[in-house]
């Protein structure tokens, strides 16, 4: 057979070995370069099979790219264990370094130096996280963490952003080889690296300490990305990649329509054009003009890493929502998790929720789910005319904090929208409900249905709404979801 072209080679892991060791299986047949079988897939297989694999390993062994999605299986949405993950030892010294830096560079440009302690901090971190065999299905216990560290706001929330988009990075990563070790090891630490410096801009600013901020307070902040990166682009030590997700930190929505990036394309190019031609002949900056430049190209062909952009945003908002504020204490884990999704249709993509819920939902959570049978949710969906229609659903099945259960529908609704510089939906308006008898049922987890849950009306969150609706539900088809069991239901 002519398989050469479609094979790939096989450059085992050790995460890889134990899953076949642990099921007992060789889930593949494995070929040698020219494609002639050497070991045929087997399901009861013995160590000794599994050892004979090994021993092909230095003359080089394939199998074929189709069959990728075999060789090791993502792990199952029942597995939660208790492990706690993060080093506490660790994590307070970063914190702490952070502290020291933001202070550091109020007065004296970020340099070098700076940047390889960071480095060592952020490696520390990631390969003791790694290194724990609960690494995937563990907590990621960092609010208890800094809970007790004491330590200002701004390390507070720098150092937890890192931490869970180092959790999201590296679950969501799915290593095969050990070149895909090394490169996914080091998006992971450039990934780290733009977390931790992405809101230094801050530090030569004059930031508000109270909520509810002013158009033009929301309009000062929007500078902060551009702040940061300009600290960051004329540094040898960094990478280009991390020099754009800093720069690019605030614009995780992908694609066209209204959202929440700042600054918006237009801004962003007209400033980093004006940053080229201030600094174009001071030749201390040469760098800095370079690396604007190919940002520049970047932002306007699109080319940025949306994925790492969605992690260190939602990483970052649910820090902040967790950290005590000068203007509010902290919120809990469970109610930023829902905060978070009531405030994601105009800010990130599917994806980035998806990664986020999936990957570190339950574990920043003590494993205790924020999407239940029988919540209420707004569904968007959008015909091809760029309409958007807003459906509300009851969930009917949910697999731990997946945002893609089965629904079933209960009719439509119109949300209110608000804008101070930031849009969002306010509300729904009441006399727009209208409830759909069909009861349509919708596995979002099963097909490619265009609809995304971007609202839980949650009692406490929305008590008027949801005392209204749920009033409703049961007047028209008597128990609140097709479980058929009101009492149950009730004290899900
Ligand atoms: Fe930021």
């Amino acid at each position: 057979m002519d398989a050469s072209k479609d094979l790939q080679k096989f450059d085992f892991t050790e995460d890889v070995i134990q899953h076949f060791r642990e099921n007992r299986i060789i889930p593949v047949d494995f070929y040698n370069k020219t494609g002639q079988i050497l070991i045929h897939k087997k399901d009861m297989a013995s160590g000794e099979d599994i050892s004979k694999l090994l021993k092909f390993e230095q003359q080089g062994i394939f199998f074929l790219k189709s069959e990728i999605s075999k060789i090791k299986p993502g792990r199952k949405g029942g597995d939660v264990s208790f492990t706690k993950l993060v080093n506490t030892e660790l994590t307070s010294d970063m914190a702490k370094g952070a502290s020291d830096l933001l202070l550091d560079i109020k007065k004296y440009p970020l340099n070098g130096s700076h940047v390889r302690e960071i480095s060592k901090s952020i490696d520390s971190i990631l390969e003791d996280f790694k290194a724990s065999p609960d690494m995937e299905t563990g907590l990621v216990n960092i609010i208890e963490v800094m809970s007790t560290a004491g330590m200002p706001v701004d390390s507070e929330v720098l150092t937890k952003r890192t931490v869970v988009a180092m959790a999201m990075k590296v679950r969501a990563a799915k290593a095969f080889t050990k070149a895909d070790l090394n490169q996914k090891k080091s998006e992971q630490v450039s990934l780290m690296m733009a977390s931790y410096l992405a809101d230094i801009g801050y530090t030569q600013m004059k930031i508000p300490t109270h909520g509810n901020l002013k158009t033009e307070e929301l309009e000062y902040i929007k500078n902060h990305p551009i702040i940061s990166y300009l600290m960051v682009a004329n540094l040898n030590e960094l990478d280009e990649s991390v020099k754009s997700i800093v720069l690019n930190h605030h614009r995780p929505h992908k694609g066209e329509g209204v959202n929440n990036n700042y600054p918006q394309t237009k801004n962003l190019v007209q400033k980093l054009n004006f940053y080229k031609d201030k600094y174009k002949t001071d030749y201390k900056k040469s760098l800095l003009v370079a690396d604007v430049q190919k940002q520049l190209k970047n932002v306007l062909i699109n080319n940025i890493s949306h994925e790492d952009i969605g992690i260190i945003s939602i990483a970052g908002e649910f820090a902040s929502l967790t950290t005590q504020q000068p203007w509010r204490p902290p919120i809990e884990a469970l109610t930023a998790m829902k905060l978070i999704l009531n405030n994601s249709f105009f800010a990130y993509n599917e994806k980035t929720l998806k990664d986020f819920y999936d990957h570190v939902g339950l574990s920043l959570c003590d494993n205790q789910p924020f999407i239940k049978v029988g919540d209420y949710v707004i569904v968007a969906s959008q015909d091809s005319n760029r309409k958007v229609f807003f459906e509300i659903c009851a969930i009917r099945e949910s697999n731990k904090n997946s945002i893609r259960p089965m629904l079933e529908r209960i009719g439509t609704i119109q949300p209110k929208f608000s804008n101070n510089g930031k849009i969002r939906i306010s509300g729904f308006e009441p006399a727009s409900l209208k409830i759909d008898r069909r009861r349509a049922i919708f596995n979002l987890d099963r097909n490619a249905d265009p609809r995304r849950i971007i609202y839980l009306i949650d009692p406490e969150l929305d008590p008027e709404f949801y005392e209204s609706l749920d009033q409703k539900a049961r007047d028209v088809f008597g128990v609140k979801t097709s479980t058929g069991d009101t009492e149950a239901v009730a004290t899900t």
